[in-house]
């Protein structure tokens, strides 16, 4: 079974997901950790993002993965660009500024969704980006698309940074993910868009709990109407 989880910058998708994988006992794929792993690469190979052909080839050749392990009751996810550990790398504001232009290219997407197709390949995953439910795997079982206001989303964010030991302002923050919202929904391509058949969950006033429960409900649902 596939569950697709869509939704904005910052809606609490990551969290949610991986601690549905992990109660549900499914793989957990993050689709965004690969366009910033992609992403990240550029920056490094001092490829132009304007230059298309070269970020397609880049996304070709990529040699992503992950590990997953269990760390105080919570599903840790690590990235690795050919075996190197980018788990921290691929979520420094000058990737997350980057991204977009990295995501909006045809070739790149061509590539990353042909990859991300056969990780999931006859496993029970819950994949998590902005394209899963209307592009990567139309015909999940469930999807859900996350939404949070944009100062909610901002103010997660700041958190999570500042846990990081990065201290960055929430207006700018909110100014961030906002104007990465406006490109990856008017892309041409496989643009950020609610699936007409997925369950919208607004989660701004909702803990993390209410969420995971309200999604678990739907997926329990769905496995007694089949
Ligand atoms: O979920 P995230 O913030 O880590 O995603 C980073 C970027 O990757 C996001 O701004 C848009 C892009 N993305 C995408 O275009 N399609 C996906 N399936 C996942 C992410």
């Amino acid at each position: 079974m596939i569950i697709a989880i869509d939704g904005p910058a910052a809606s609490g998708k990551s969290t949610v997901s991986k601690e549905i994988a992990k109660r549900l006992g499914y793989e957990y794929l993050d689709t965004g950790a690969m366009y910033r792993t992609v992403t990240w690469q550029a920056i490094q190979n001092k490829v132009d993002f304007s230059n298309e052909a070269a970020l397609s080839v880049l996304a070709r050749n990529v040699r992503i993965s992950f590990k997953e392990n269990c760390e105080d009751g919570k599903l840790k996810v690590r990235t690795y660009l050919d075996g190197i550990n980018v788990t921290e790398e691929i979520r420094l504001p000058k990737v997350s500024n980057y991204v977009s232009l990295v995501a909006k290219v045809p070739g790149v997407r061509k590539a990353l969704v042909e990859t991300q197709r056969k990780l999931a390949v006859g496993k029970d995953v819950v994949v998590e980006g902005r394209d899963i439910g209307t592009c990567v795997f139309s015909d999940a079982k469930v999807k859900i698309f996350l939404n949070a206001s944009g100062k909610e989303r901002a103010r997660r964010r700041c958190l999570e940074l500042k846990n990081k030991g990065h201290e960055v302002s929430i207006s700018s923050l909110e100014r961030e993910i906002i104007s990465r919202d406006t490109k990856d929904s008017t892309r041409k391509n496989s643009p950020l868009l609610k699936a007409s058949d997925a369950h919208v969950i607004d989660t701004t006033q909702k803990s993390i709990e209410e969420v995971v429960e309200e999604i678990l409900k739907i997926i329990e649902d769905k496995k007694i109407d089949e």
